[in-house]
């Protein structure tokens, strides 16, 4: 049984991405519940879509945000949401072409340790930047970085 449900530990001090961050969530726990189940391909097939559908949507959302604050470690956080777009893609597409395993219990459980820990490290620090935009100044937060910049 794949168990994850957001919590104020999971905050990134927004509430629009905290908002996108228990969508996603929710859709892997849909994804785990319908392969447990057992449920038709097309099922499984439409929670799979929705997953990778949503999670670009929300990693935009975040690039944006992030590219709107003057975050300077957006490319490199860029690249991290590729990477696991590239590998939702594959899985959809093995999933489509057939192969009932490319979605099952351990695929699941490395989805959602790659979505909790991308949280909880690479996501949670943007989050000064970030909350400095939505505070409505786009300054970088240096005093809380404590790198001595004037801001
Ligand atoms: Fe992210």
């Amino acid at each position: 049984m794949v168990s994850i449900a957001w919590s104020e530990a999971f905050s990134v001090g927004n509430p629009l991405l905290d908002s996108d961050h228990r969508i996603l969530f929710d859709l892997l726990v849909q994804l785990f519940d319908a392969t447990d189940t057992g449920q038709s391909r097309d099922v499984v097939g439409s929670v799979l879509s929705a997953l990778s559908e949503y999670a670009e949507h929300h990693f935009r959302r975040e690039e944006a945000m992030m590219a709107a604050s003057g975050y300077p470690g957006l490319e490199a956080h860029k690249a991290e949401h590729r990477q696991l777009e590239a590998h939702v893609r594959d899985i959809c597409g093995r999933y489509r072409a057939g192969e009932r395993g490319a979605v099952d219990e351990q695929v699941v459980e490395l989805l959602k340790k790659w979505l909790t820990q991308h949280i909880q490290v690479t996501d949670k620090s943007y989050r000064p930047w970030v909350e400095r935009v939505v505070d409505g100044g786009a300054k970088p937060p240096s005093e809380k970085l404590g790198d001595g910049r004037q801001s």
